[in-house]
This record gives C-alpha cells, sequence and structure tokens, in this order.
C-alpha cells in the first residue's frame, strides 16, 4: 500500500492510507448507488410510477452528497480519491443491477437488496474505522442514518399489515423482484 505524503494530525501515514482504502471502496458503492437510484428513477412504470419516480430524486441527492463527503474525506487524509467510472466497474465486487423497465413493486424488491448490500457495506466500514479514525467512523454513522431510513423508505412498500416483508429471504435482486411482485 503506497503511503500518502501527509494525512490528517495524529494519525499514521499507515492508518491514514488504510481509513483512505476502506472509503475508497464506500466511494465507489455510493457512486453506483447514486447511478442506480437513477435508473430505477427512469425506468419505473406502472400505476405506482410518480410516486416512486418522485421518491427515488431526495434520495439520488444525499447519497451523491454522501459520495462528495467521503472523496473529500479520501484527499483530507492525503490520498486521491478515485472517481472513474471504469475504476469502479474494475474494482467493485458486486453486480450490475439487473432490471430494466419493470414495474414499481419490482424495482422496489430489487432495490430492497440493492439497499441491504450498501448498509452492510457501510456498517462493516463504520465498525472498521471506529477504532482508526473517529471522525471517518462519524461520517459513516452519519450516512448511515440516511440509509437506512431510505431502506425503509422502500421496505414499507413490501411490508404487509402484519409487518412481514415480501422480499424475506431472497438472495438476488431478480428474486427480491419476483418475491415482491407474487405479493403484490
Ligand atoms: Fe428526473
Amino acid at each position: 500500500m503506497a503511503l500518502p505524503r501527509y494525512t490528517v494530525p495524529s494519525l499514521t501515514k499507515e492508518n491514514g492510507a488504510k481509513v483512505a482504502k476502506i472509503l475508497q471502496e464506500r466511494l465507489h458503492s455510493l457512486n453506483d448507488l447514486q447511478l442506480t437510484l437513477k435508473h430505477i428513477h427512469w425506468n419505473v412504470v406502472g400505476p405506482h410510477f410518480i410516486a416512486v419516480h418522485e421518491m427515488l430524486d431526495p434520495q439520488v441527492d444525499a447519497v451523491r452528497l454522501m459520495a462528495d463527503a467521503v472523496a473529500e474525506r479520501i484527499a483530507t487524509l492525503g490520498v486521491a480519491p478515485v472517481g472513474t467510472p471504469g475504476a469502479l466497474v474494475a474494482a467493485r465486487s458486486w453486480d450490475d443491477y439487473h432490471l430494466g423497465r419493470a414495474t414499481a413493486i419490482e424495482h422496489l424488491g430489487a432495490l430492497d437488496e440493492v439497499y441491504e448490500g450498501v448498509i452492510t457495506s457501510h456498517r462493516k466500514a463504520a465498525a472498521d474505522t471506529e477504532e482508526l479514525d473517529a471522525v471517518t467512523n462519524d461520517l459513516l454513522i452519519g450516512h448511515l442514518h440516511d440509509l437506512e431510513l431510505f431502506h425503509w423508505f422502500v421496505r414499507a412498500h413490501l411490508e404487509s399489515t402484519g409487518g412481514a416483508l415480501a422480499t424475506e429471504g431472497a438472495k438476488t435482486e431478480l428474486e427480491a423482484a419476483r418475491e415482491a411482485h407474487k405479493a403484490k
């Protein structure tokens, strides 16, 4: 791992590099998420079009601000953030979003899976930076407040009056989309 020439006061350069590496993966994840949310905004069809179409834009705006804050934290740590799409695709450990034109409920089922993945990784990054850098930890925890709220907005559409999720147990976006469609 290449060391930065400087990092924030009281962190070693090694720890600065370690934190920046964790944040770089979060930057890719948030950039991927903001594009995926727009893709859904453009491709949702059916009777619930306008509700989902309009619900997503504030999420896009919030996630873009999160990506900006993460990139600037990486730069603050003395490391160059990477925000290009080719680097994102080469580095990511997850697949591209699977649905094209589809109904609101199918996209919401798939988006439940997307948020599940992003939040699980964000929580792990927060835990991994807790000892290393409290400021980065605080940044990630702040994002989780909103990401988990957005996840609930999605899940509320998939929830029965008994509180069960239509997508429970689904392992993939397509499976989740199918389950959500069946339960509708
Ligand atoms: Fe739009």
